[in-house]
């Protein structure tokens, strides 16, 4: 019985010591101390033994099962560690090679030069509002005093959802919830995507972006309409950038005036830009038109005020000469990265 179990402890340090993985390191376990194990089957055994043996062929019995199970204990971090070499190894990180160039995104230049413009008018006292992008014709057009002949309202400019919904032609309908949401003083602009069924070219896209401006107090003249927008385009251009107001006819303000500047790729010298004239056409103002007032709950004999609308499209073309609009929609980062 005792030769057996040293033959036992023998062969099991061997198989342990043979083996590089922990499954063969483990099925070396089971066929010795498994329920079918070698060692198993002779403690099985002892109940034949006599009375005087039992306790020291236990007593050894049990000591090689510890000695195996610690055999068994060692082999295993032994092949534990030398699996995390090899892993380790083949896991190596070159901490010199050169990095992969991440390449940042940029800042649209509309997006820059709206940011720009929200500077300008904050500084002089406006905040800035937002309405929604689908109108209803009320919004869009009547509450503008848009006649109902007007040809801004056929289908072939207008974006319609149903009879009396569309997506709005203009920002000029934000002056209406304005107006209608809070009390002069009013000094606002508001920014935002309008909608024409245009075909896209170099200066047309069917989504735009307007800036809209709305200021109503007491005593609101056309001098502070022009005050107003002199100072904003020499904060924008350059202070040698020269204004002029032309007359002009839009159905929500009366007076009415387009806003001519000195072309500020010539400098008022004449170019392609400019189509020689040395002057560019920004944008469109007038004071607001009575009945306009009237409409959303203001008192026109108590209140007067201006308006405007430019292009944002336009605006940012002329800051960077950009020649083509359809460049602001294509993201080329080549195009991007230049401003
Ligand atoms: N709504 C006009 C357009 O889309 C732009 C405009 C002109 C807005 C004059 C105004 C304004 O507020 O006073 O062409």
């Amino acid at each position: 019985m005792q030769n057996k179990l040293s033959e036992i402890k023998q062969k099991a340090v061997e198989a342990i010591q043979a083996s590089t993985d922990l499954k063969t390191l483990d099925d070396v376990r089971i066929s010795i101390l498994g329920k079918k194990g070698e060692l198993t089957s002779v403690l099985r055994g002892m109940k034949d033994l006599s009375n005087e043996e039992r306790p020291l062929v236990g007593k050894m019995a049990n000591e090689v099962r510890s000695e195996i199970e610690e055999a068994l204990e060692q082999a295993k971090e032994v092949i534990a560690r030398k699996q995390r070499e090899i892993q380790l190894k083949k896991e190596v990180i070159d901490i010199t090679l050169p990095a992969k160039k991440v390449e940042l995104g940029h800042r649209h230049p509309m997006s820059i030069v709206l940011d720009d413009i929200k500077d300008i008018f904050i500084g002089m006292g406006y905040s800035i509002a937002e309405g929604p992008e689908i109108e209803n014709a009320y919004y869009n057009f009547d509450a503008l005093n848009i006649p109902e002949e007007h040809p801004a309202k056929d289908e072939q400019d207008t974006f319609y959802i149903n009879e009396d919904m569309m997506l709005r032609t203009a920002t000029s309908p934000v002056q209406v919830h304005v107006m209608e949401n809070s009390k002069p003083p009013i000094r606002i602009i508001a920014p935002g995507r309008v909608f024409r069924s245009d075909e896209v070219d170099a200066t047309h896209s069917p989504v735009f972006h307007q800036i809209e401006g709305l200021v109503i107090d007491k005593n609101i003249t056309m001098g502070d309409l022009k005050g107003a927008l002199e100072v904003f385009i020499k904060e924008l251009y350059g202070d040698s950038v020269k204004a002029k107001f032309r007359p002009h006819f839009f159905p929500f303000t009366e007076p009415s005036a387009e806003m001519d500047i000195s072309c500020v790729m010539c400098g008022g010298e004449g170019c392609k830009v400019c189509k020689g004239t040395g002057w560019i056409e920004i944008l469109g103002c007038g004071m607001v038109h009575p009945r306009v007032l009237e409409m959303s709950g203001i008192d026109p004999n108590e209140y007067s005020g201006f308006a405007f609308g430019m292009g944002l499209e336009r605006i940012t073309m002329l800051r960077y000469g950009i020649e083509d609009l359809r460049l602001f929609y294509e993201n080329d980062i080549r195009f991007l990265k230049q401003f």
